[in-house]
């Protein structure tokens, strides 16, 4: 199948590479001339496990053509569009503008019968509004969301754990589906189910598995500020609510909370979508989710601020990891960022150090101090914070810290480490969702 990808970002260039690598004849669109010059020479323009070794060989293949002209687009049947929806400025709402102008770049290189796939994560009623100008050259809009998450992206795109299609009703949106039943007829032989639906509710799947996501998260988060309070131990807690498999323990890891490119701004754009259509209410708890989440960065900063005895002006703090999570460079809305931000608008030296993320960091905040090497960024802290649990801060020795840093304070973001070997190499622990001292119990 001949396939055109327009928006080579996190999604569409593991989409592109990943259809390459199925055995159809791509072609990647970017607005973006480093992007697309960097994916032409096989080489992944973003941190992303596994991406590289993929490119390299759907390069060598000969399957995979990138380009800065959205002319290269004729002659595909089959059309993804891929661009970003980031939160407006200003506005909690979606901005639809890179969405709009892709499907109407694309509209004047549509052959009859062609199908144009909307991956991009839209305000319900978007797919509704953009069909007309696809079916008036004879093409066929379809809403296919994405569920693939970084760090896992390619694993995630080659074997998703469910198909959605959302397709006009009758013979053209039929025909759609067994469009692009060919393009999936990998993933679909696994088998993976695959639901047909309408636009409405293909474009509703994705914002509602973000929204149940943050708002499990926040959930737990939630019950860690209770366990501050009462004394309790919130990873004991989601341990044993996670046993029962209605409730599940996976996403249950309190911490500083979600980030990244789309669970904040997709749960603010649902809730901006919903006041639009006259449902605000419906959604409205996700208004608390968002704050409780935003909360836990609040409290990272009144931690470390106990932990330096209240001077947070001119104490060296060292904060492990940038990235919204293990695995990415992507800082996007990252809480482990914010914090570092926040300590430093209250006068700390902070030095951040993350294995990939360092220069998208330092291009959003480029007052912060960086450095690339762990040993260093560890010498002379008065707090170490850990806010993204990448591997090689989980397996820190402490010992081998403790002869580095100037006070042995570690406060764990993310319930990453092993309290008692931390606090046994005469650490002070602490972390949130859980009791100051380990005295009452037998916690980990
Ligand atoms: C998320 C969804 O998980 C994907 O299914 C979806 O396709 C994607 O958004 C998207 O809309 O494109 P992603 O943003 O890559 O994927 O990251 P997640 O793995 O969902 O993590 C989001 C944030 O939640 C991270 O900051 C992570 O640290 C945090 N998190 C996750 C927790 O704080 N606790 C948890 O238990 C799990």
């Amino acid at each position: 199948m001949r396939i055109s990808v327009t928006g080579l970002g996190y999604l569409g260039a593991v989409h592109a590479a990943s259809m390459a690598s199925l055995g159809h004849e791509v072609v990647g669109v970017d607005v973006d001339a480093a992007r697309v010059e960097s994916l032409a020479l096989g080489k992944a323009p973003f941190f992303e496990p596994g991406l590289d070794e993929l490119l390299t060989r759907v390069q060598s293949s000969g399957r995979l053509t990138v380009s800065t002209d959205p002319g290269v687009v004729a002659g595909a049947r089959v059309h993804f569009v891929c661009v970003g929806t980031p939160q407006s400025a200003g506005s909690l709402a979606a901005d639809l503008r890179f969405v709009d102008a892709a499907v109407r770049g694309l509209v004047d290189h549509l052959g009859e019968g062609d199908v144009v796939v909307g991956k991009s994560t839209v305000p319900v009623g978007t797919a509704g509004r953009l069909a007309g100008q696809v079916e008036a050259v004879g093409a066929t809009l379809v809403w296919n969301p994405e569920f693939l998450r970084e760090g896992f992206a390619v694993r995630d795109t080659l074997h998703p754990d469910r198909i959605v299609y959302g397709v006009p009703a009758g013979a053209a949106g039929e025909r759609a589906t067994a469009v692009l039943d060919e393009v999936y007829a990998a993933p679909l032989s696994e088998p993976t189910p695959r639901i047909v639906t309408d636009y409405p509710t293909a474009e509703l799947v994705k914002v509602a598995a973000n929204s149940f996501l943050a708002t499990k998260i926040s959930f737990i988060n939630a019950m860690a500020e209770l366990c501050e309070v009462a004394g309790g131990e919130v990873t004991q807690l989601a341990d044993a609510i996670g046993h029962d498999a209605r409730i599940g323990r996976r996403f249950l890891n309190a911490g500083l909370g979600f980030g990244g490119g789309c669970l904040p701004k997709d749960i603010r754009a649902f809730m901006a979508r919903a006041d639009e259509l006259g449902a605000g209410e419906a959604v409205a708890f996700l208004g608390e989710v968002d704050a409780i989440n935003t909360r836990r960065r609040v409290r990272m900063v009144d931690l470390a601020a106990g932990m330096l005895d209240g001077t947070i002006e001119g104490a060296r703090v060292t904060v492990l990891g940038a990235a919204f999570k293990p695995d990415s460079d992507d800082v996007r809305d990252s809480p482990a960022l914010d914090v570092a931000a926040r300590l430093g608008e209250l006068g700390a030296d902070v030095v951040v150090h993350d294995p990939q993320a360092i220069d998208n960091a330092r291009a959003k905040h480029p007052g912060l101090g960086y450095e690339r090497d762990l040993d260093t960024a560890l010498t002379g802290a008065d707090v170490v914070l850990v806010l993204t649990e990448w591997r090689q801060y989980r397996e820190l020795d402490p010992a081998r810290v403790a002869a580095r840093v100037a006070r042995r304070n570690v406060l764990d973001g993310r319930n990453a480490l092993d309290r008692s070997v931390w606090q046994g190499a005469g650490w002070t622990y602490r972390a949130l969702g859980r009791a100051e001292e380990s005295a009452g119990g037998p916690v980990g």
